[in-house]
């Protein structure tokens, strides 16, 4: 994990353009959002859970590990199942709590700790400490919860244990499911009725898995969550999750634009609150059939059957944002490639993710030769037919290093990225399966 510290060897990606499209099937690992609610969930309940199709990736596992020093008894060898059974009350810890590189993990157990009284400081790497936490630390505070920051409301948090909460109704400033949920974990010990509002819809994993785990809550058409607390939660027996339709994004884009492309994508999750990409390739022409729609575990999945096709461009709005949130990245990649102009307006939130997103992806695709225009909510692209080669830096934000590789795919010389390791925080496999469909990225290692 990278901690800004001592010099470290760090690995580079060497992207070439295929001769060939892209061709065959991939199984993409478990959804991280997914992932880390059913950790959390299932330690709050002394049975067992079992889990299959979790991710297994440095987020998680950071998510896992805290739960477990929190007494969470959690069986989890290499790969995609686990077991978890909870203590019949986590404890508190004096020694900081490391979720790595994760905003999920860091901000829905902030919550999920104030609201069951248990005390503990939460920590992360350099980009986690930098991000904002007065988001859920303020509304956190209203429920009667004593938090401690660093200058700025930044991490580490430190909560007080047995500090009673009560119940909130709270109107969201921005549309973040972080902060929901945040709020809706920290209500399951709240006395009272907690409610809230946002803005425009987000990601809805914590409500339903919330629903399965037997918890009432009680969501309106107008954006308002009301969840009555305290409230116990019952084991589901099995939470399976479903395939990430983030890291699916990276080969819908990738399928689009390599001309002679035919990939099957298997068990996506196409959570409509998830799926803003997809539909925003589609109306930009994409060639993306949705096979075999079913349910699993409370979500809904698909295989995502992506052939290439000509893009156009489009504008994105601020509605459409959060449903796409953490696409951004590759999205401006198919948006480089699209005929005319494409613009977005609306995602001053890219700013405050792993890395200020707006910013590494403009400049990236700068040097690989993009005529855009970044400005303090989006960005305004020109399409056009190719990238140049170039040294782009992926600023260690996982997101960024794997769209900068997608562009690579349609490349006039090689594109060199600096700083992938966080790729481990979400797609460890993402060289090895992008390689499988015919992708030409290699790995070296440099020193920092
Ligand atoms: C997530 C919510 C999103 C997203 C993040 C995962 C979640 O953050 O960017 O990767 O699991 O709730 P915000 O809700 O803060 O936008």
């Amino acid at each position: 994990m990278h901690d800004g510290s001592a010099a470290t060897a760090e690995p580079v990606f060497l992207c070439q353009a295929p001769e060939r499209g892209l061709f065959g099937t991939l199984t993409v690992p478990g959804d991280k959002s997914v992932s880390h609610r059913a950790l959390m969930l299932s330690s709050l309940v002394p049975a067992r859970t079992t889990v299959s199709g979790l991710l297994d990736a440095g987020d998680v596992r950071a998510t896992g590990a805290a739960m477990a020093a929190l007494g969470a008894q959690i069986d989890w060898p290499a790969g995609d199942r686990a077991s978890v059974i909870g203590p019949s009350e986590l404890t508190g810890r004096a020694e900081p709590l490391d979720l790595g590189n994760s905003g999920t993990g860091m901000r829905l157990l902030c919550g999920l700790l104030a609201g069951q009284g248990v005390g503990a400081t939460l920590t992360g790497d350099a980009s986690l400490r930098s991000r904002p936490m007065n988001r859920i630390v303020n509304p956190l505070r209203q429920m009667g919860a004593r938090i401690e920051t660093a200058a700025e409301g930044r991490a580490p948090l430190a909560i007080a244990g047995e500090q009673p909460l009560t119940g909130l109704r709270y109107v969201m400033p921005m549309a973040s499911a972080q902060l929901k949920s945040a709020l809706l974990l920290a209500g399951l010990g709240a006395t009272g009725e907690t409610s809230v509002q946002e803005p425009a819809p987000t990601r809805d994993h914590s409500e339903s898995m919330l629903a399965g785990f037997g918890v009432t809550l009680r969501r309106e058409p107008d954006g308002w969550v009301h969840l009555a607390g305290p409230q116990v939660l019952r084991s589901p027996g099995h939470i399976e999750v479903p395939g990430d339709f983030s890291s699916a994004a990276f080969f819908l884009v990738a399928g689009s634009i390599v001309p002679e492309s035919d990939i099957l994508l298997k068990n996506v999750g196409i959570n409509p609150t998830r799926r803003g990409l997809l539909d925003l390739l589609l109306e930009m022409g994409a060639r993306i059939d949705l096979v075999d729609k079913r349910e699993s575990g409370g979500e809904q999945v698909a295989d995502l059957r992506v052939r290439s096709a000509p893009l156009e461009g489009i504008d994105v709005g601020p509605d459409r944002v959060p449903l796409m949130i953490d696409e951004f990245p590759v999205f401006f990649v198919a948006a480089a490639l699209a005929k005319g102009r494409t613009r977005v307006t609306g995602a001053e939130e890219l700013r405050v993710k792993e890395s200020d997103r707006l910013a590494v992806m403009a400049a990236g695709l700068r040097t690989l030769g993009v005529d855009l225009k970044e400005s303090t909510d989006g960005m305004e692209i020109q399409g056009s037919e190719g990238f140049q080669g170039g040294q782009v830096h992926g600023r260690h934000d996982h997101r960024c290093a794997m769209a900068f590789a997608i562009a690579g795919l349609r490349a006039a010389g090689e594109v060199r990225i600096a700083s992938v390791r966080n790729v481990a925080t979400s797609f460890p496999s993402f060289r090895p399966a992008l390689n499988e469909l015919g992708g030409r990225v290699e790995q070296i290692d440099e020193r920092d």
